[in-house]
């Protein structure tokens, strides 16, 4: 099995079709009304294959936020998910280790590994680390813009540091766009 690296922007109408039926699958609790993305098109994927068979994929969002006022270079991690028939044989962990290579590759571009999840031991085990912070962020929904919002959040949001710039703990995360 292998893991390609690719943009959003090439995506053919197969590839689209097996991501949405891999979302289904893999987030019954979410409706993502047929489509490949939940709320916003990411910049790239990883895609784990099997031959032809969708496996595994990590949507990429890669933005600019703000913490503490200091503009910081953000890789998001969005909709990571490896097929129920694939689980626990160790496909997860060479998407991630997949992940840290090409964040290493493009480090000096890249201050920050994000996402947001519940399952924070399975992400500690690949270096993220829970963090508290005010957050902004922009609200949206079924492709309806609700503008900003902002709120406290202890139980979430994980981070991982790429580059040389420190972490501020129960600092103002700007997202600067949308809650992935
Ligand atoms: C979470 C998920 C991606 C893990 O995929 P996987 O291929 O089964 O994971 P791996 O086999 O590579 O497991 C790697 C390690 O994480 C552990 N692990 C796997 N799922 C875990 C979980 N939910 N919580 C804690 N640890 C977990 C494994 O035991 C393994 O640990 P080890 O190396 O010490 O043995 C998969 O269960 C999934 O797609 N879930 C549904 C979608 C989802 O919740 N995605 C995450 C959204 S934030």
């Amino acid at each position: 099995m292998n893991v390609e690296f690719v943009d959003e922007i090439a995506l053919d109408i197969a590839t689209k079709s097996h991501i949405a039926d891999l979302m289904k699958v893999c987030f019954p609790e979410e409706d993502f009304h047929g489509r490949h993305y939940f709320k916003q098109l990411p910049h790239y994927r990883l895609l784990l294959k099997n031959k032809n068979q969708l496996i595994g994929q990590l949507g990429l969002d890669y933005r600019v936020m703000t913490l503490n006022g200091e503009p910081i270079n953000v890789l998001g991690v969005i909709d990571f998910a490896i097929h129920p028939q694939f689980r626990n044989q160790g496909r997860a962990a060479q998407m991630l280790n997949e992940l840290e290579q090409l964040a290493h590759k493009f480090r000096t571009n890249i201050d920050f590994l994000f996402l947001v999840a519940d399952q924070h031991d399975f992400y500690r085990k690949f270096g993220f680390e829970l963090t508290a912070q005010h957050v902004r962020w922009l609200v949206t929904e079924e492709h309806i813009n609700y503008g900003m919002k902002e709120g406290f959040f202890d139980h979430c949001l994980m981070y991982k540091q790429i580059g040389s710039k420190p972490w501020v703990e129960n600092g103002n995360l700007d997202l600067m766009g949308y809650w992935y």
